[in-house]
């Protein structure tokens, strides 16, 4: 059987972008064969014009776009227009988690263009936008995601192919942050004030450069509000439903990183006692994103779970995901890496694969 060959286009090149390159440049199957034709950077890109592989391998990429890049990017409509010029079916992977990329995937789709991504915006964002990439048209891309919820786990593409056998989702809870995962993990395990475990954490990398992004809860919102559209809620955004962020009340409002650092230490008591309180009844405190399907009701925040639960055993920075379904009414438990360059990467390749598989 001759190969199938298909055109990839990679934007990023960062964290995940850098391990997905070394990732798909080893590829060696006996079936696909994936021609990177265009790199993207921020400020920088990097084309093949008659569209046959970039010279590039898993150990020279980055030198070989750091003396060969042309300056300054391409906009997604004229990325369309250099792969529709190709009849080589052509996939779009987005490894960046910038809006403008995000709000052109429509039109790649509606360009024939497939798109497999690890950016939580354009599904997490207006309906409208999930409505319009999900329209089934046969005519159109695929478009896969598994990476925009607990990074390498099969947790997206296991809902959807559940889903599409006729299985219906009653609840879905989890903990979806790497970063809040550690925190509360370490928290309730080790005699350690909260401020101290937060200032340990955004050592490690865990946190983003200002922890209040982790603790408002934004990014847990942004997943749950992903898995709650698949399960057949019409969310219409993270607004629409209760996000209780873990940012004491006032330091929302201090300007730099720097002093929320500096005043944390102020509101340790506080939520020591909370961690008291929930010790007392043999529980444990945790961040945690849930999606009660029957009752159509969607909450980000804290919760109090017994020390039996699977989510108080979760270790490290893991990520948890229980689901209940029709069929499965003993939930079904993914747990493991929800970050991380390297499994995030092969969350994004194997929808290549899928992809590749399906053209
Ligand atoms: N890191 C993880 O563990 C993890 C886990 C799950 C999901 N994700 C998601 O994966 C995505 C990438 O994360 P990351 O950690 O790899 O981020 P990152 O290290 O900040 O890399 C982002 C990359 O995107 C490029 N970029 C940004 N805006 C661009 C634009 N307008 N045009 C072209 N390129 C642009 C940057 O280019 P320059 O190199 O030129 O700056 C950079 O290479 C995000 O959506 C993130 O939420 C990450």
């Amino acid at each position: 059987m001759p190969l199938k060959v298909v055109n990839v286009a990679i934007v990023g090149t960062g964290v995940v972008g850098s391990s997905f390159l070394e990732q798909i440049l080893n590829v060696k199957s006996s079936y696909v064969k994936f021609n990177v034709v265009a790199i993207l950077k921020n400020k920088s890109h990097l084309i093949s014009k008659d569209y046959s592989s970039l010279p590039i391998t898993a150990v020279n990429w980055a030198s070989y776009i750091a003396s060969n890049a042309s300056e300054g990017s391409l906009t997604p409509a004229a990325l369309i227009e250099f792969l529709k010029k190709d009849k080589t079916p052509a996939i779009l992977v987005d490894n960046t988690s910038n809006a403008e990329w995000a709000y052109a995937y429509p039109e790649f789709v509606s360009n024939g263009v497939s798109i497999a991504t690890p950016n939580k915006k354009a599904f997490s964002s207006d309906l409208n936008l999930w409505e319009k990439l999900f329209s089934g048209n046969p005519d159109h891309g695929l478009v896969y995601h598994e990476a925009t919820v607990g990074a390498g786990l099969p947790v997206v593409n296991f809902l959807k192919e559940i889903i599409e056998t006729g299985d219906e989702v009653e609840k879905i809870e989890g903990i979806f942050s790497g970063s809040l995962s550690y925190i509360f993990n370490t928290y309730s395990s080790d005699d350690i004030k909260f401020s101290e475990i937060v200032a340990k954490a955004k050592e490690l990398g865990y946190t983003e450069p200002d922890p209040r992004d982790d603790l408002s809860g934004m990014d847990v919102a942004r997943k749950v509000t992903i898995l709650a559209r698949i399960a057949g809620l019409k969310i219409e955004s993270t607004s629409a439903f209760p996000i209780n962020s873990f940012v004491p009340g006032k330091l929302s409002e201090i300007p730099t990183s720097e002093e929320f650092m500096k005043k944390l230490p102020e509101h340790d008591e506080e939520i020591k006692q909370l961690k008291e309180e929930a010790a007392q009844s043999g529980e444990v405190l945790r961040f945690v994103g849930s999606i009660d399907v029957k009752q159509n009701k969607v909450s980000v925040g804290i919760q109090r779970y017994s020390n039996s639960h699977p989510f108080a055993s979760l270790k490290g920075s893991d990520n948890v995901v229980s689901i209940k379904t029709k069929r499965y009414q003993n939930p079904v438990i993914i747990q493991g890496a929800g970050a991380g360059a390297d499994v995030t990467a092969a969350g994004v390749l194997s929808d290549v694969v899928k992809i590749a598989q399906r053209l």
